[in-house]
């Protein structure tokens, strides 16, 4: 399984208020207690960070704020010896405005650095034909009155897209993923790869987009033969299956699709929308894997939903408008979106590991930490991680340079220290349904099937990989519902939540947002990717 965190708010080293590498590197040990065997970084180069590192200006080195690149290898060498493999992420598709590159193209549009960018003299389309960030963005050309030319942003004017349609370009991409892979990491997590490749407006950016991506594969794979590509593709089931390729281009595509219906099935308390869309999503080719989420370091983004869905998931999970993000999602954390009601976030994390695929899980959602909707835009989910009960709650010594969430989400009350001496907290269950998924090779690779248990609130499902098999139950109803449901004699109780009682050979009785999980038989594997 996969756990997404930010250097910058993980663990401070120095005393500084911000977090480092050295600091990450002493939590290695929390991170093998949670189970967890890869690491997905978000981008910790040098940035002017307004969007969180998002906005590079020097994609080979690491911004002196979090260490430099010894500290950098000595994480990546205790993760390793902690059997830990490292994902970076990596946006391609633009740089900061402060690039050197972007600052030369500026200054002379007959340097070839000009020809790194997308201009134009006069906007070729209207100005704003596909805002990612409305509300906050107001133009996808911007114009630079050093070059006097108008340069495209997909995403905020800070940070101009690349123009990926010049050789030069790919040529610094692959030199990039080189430098990296040489320095030993085990893959990366590619930022908003759909736009880099094709454009909002479907036109390709290149001749043949995927032979680009076929050659990243191949430049990484070359130097790592066993190095993973993850990558966010928040796009239907059919325009997410082509960066798979034949098994040549992504191994790991975030599952927007599954997640949103997801949300769907527990707002609407529903079991259908969780089995349709399994159903819709595509097969792909082996060796490569969905990777299932429940929240990231973004807004919830519901795009893949329609509106009447997407409004029903608001009604029940950001009812405030202030809750939401870009006419598209949720700025909320997991706890408090589910309104910091545990037996719901234990049975979002027992539907998320029961569902083929690699499951992401993003740093402090396993204590349910909270957010801060005070604070602009998609910041209010990343707040630092809370390790303790004291003031800077075990993250710095410091005055956090990022503030944490109040009242019932302070450090005084979620916080790793506590949850770790309580054998019945959120922590040590997310731990648990860990070690099930590791030791059972069905989750992680298994073919889906529903099941019909004759109520609509309960969705069972079955996970097969050959001998092995896990079927699981989820109550999404917050009533009690008691169904029938078969399984083969062998198998055997793995998981559930305290209230559920198997009453009867397959006579179950669910308590609200109750779960529970048999395995048969029980085979120990270790999980791939
Ligand atoms: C991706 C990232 C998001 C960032 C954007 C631009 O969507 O997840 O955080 O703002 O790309 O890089
Ligand atoms: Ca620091």
């Amino acid at each position: 399984m996969l756990y997404e965190l930010n250097v910058e708010t993980f663990q401070d080293g120095n005393g500084d208020g911000i977090g480092d590498f050295p600091g990450l590197t002493a939590r290695v040990p929390y991170l093998v207690d949670l189970g967890v065997n890869a690491v997905w970084l978000q981008p910790f180069y040098p940035s002017p960070r307004r969007d969180h590192g998002y906005d590079v200006t020097d994609y080979k080195r690491v911004d002196p704020r979090f260490g430099t690149l010894e500290d950098f290898d000595a994480f990546v060498a205790a993760a390793h010896d902690a059997g830990i493999r490292v994902l970076l992420d990596v946006p391609f598709n633009h740089t900061s405005d402060r690039h050197p590159w972007f600052q030369a193209a500026r200054r002379d549009p007959s340097s070839p650095y000009h020809a790194y960018y997308v201009w134009a003299d006069t906007p070729p389309e209207p100005r704003s034909p596909y805002l990612v960030f409305p509300g906050f963005q107001t133009s996808n050309w911007s114009y630079d009155d050093a070059s006097g030319r108008y340069y495209f942003h997909t995403f905020y004017d800070f940070m101009p897209d690349l123009d990926i349609s010049n050789g030069a370009v790919r040529a610094e991409i692959l030199d990039v993923a080189r430098f990296w892979t040489r320095r030993g990491i085990d893959g990366f997590r590619l930022d908003a790869l759909p736009y880099l490749v094709v454009d909002r407006s479907r036109k390709e950016r290149l001749a043949h987009p995927h032979a680009f991506l076929k050659e990243f594969r191949a430049a990484v794979t070359e130097l790592r033969p066993d190095a993973a590509l993850l990558a966010e593709v928040d796009k239907a089931p059919d325009e997410m299956r082509p960066f798979f390729g034949d098994g040549d281009e992504m191994h790991l595509l975030l599952n927007f699709y599954l997640d949103n219906h997801l949300f769907l099935g527990l707002a609407d308390e529903r079991a259908e929308p969780i089995a349709r869309a399994w159903s819709e999503l595509p097969p792909i080719p082996r060796g490569t894997n969905w990777a299932n989420f429940l929240r990231n370091h973004d807004e919830l983004s519901l795009a893949q939903l329609t509106s009447e869905e997407r409004t029903r998931v608001f009604a029940a999970f950001a009812p405030d408008a202030s809750m939401r993000a870009y006419e598209r999602g949720i700025r909320r954390r997991l706890a408090p979106m589910l309104r910091g009601d545990e037996r719901r976030v234990r049975q979002a994390f027992s539907l998320l590991f029961s569902l083929p695929g690699t499951p992401v899980v993003f740093y402090g959602d396993e204590i349910g930490l909270g957010d801060r909707l005070d604070l602009p835009e998609r910041d209010a989910v990343r707040t630092p991680m809370q390790w303790t009960a004291e003031r800077g709650a075990g993250f710095t010594d410091a005055a956090p340079v990022r503030p944490f969430p109040s009242g019932a989400y302070s450090s005084v009350y979620v916080n790793v220290d506590a949850q770790r001496r309580d054998p019945a907290s959120l922590l040590n269950f997310v731990r648990d349904v860990i070690r099930v998924y590791r030791s059972h090779s069905a989750c992680g690779r298994g073919k889906f099937e529903p099941h019909d248990v004759g109520d609509p609130h309960v969705l069972a499902h079955e996970v097969r990989d050959g001998e092995d098999v896990v079927y699981a139950l989820h109550n999404l109803a917050g009533t009690s519902r008691e169904v029938t449901f078969e399984q083969s004699s062998d198998a055997r109780v793995v998981l559930a939540d305290a209230d559920t009682r198997v009453v009867a050979p397959g006579r179950v009785a669910l308590a609200p947002r109750g779960f529970v999980w048999w395995a048969a038989p029980s085979h120990s594997t270790e999980e791939a990717s």
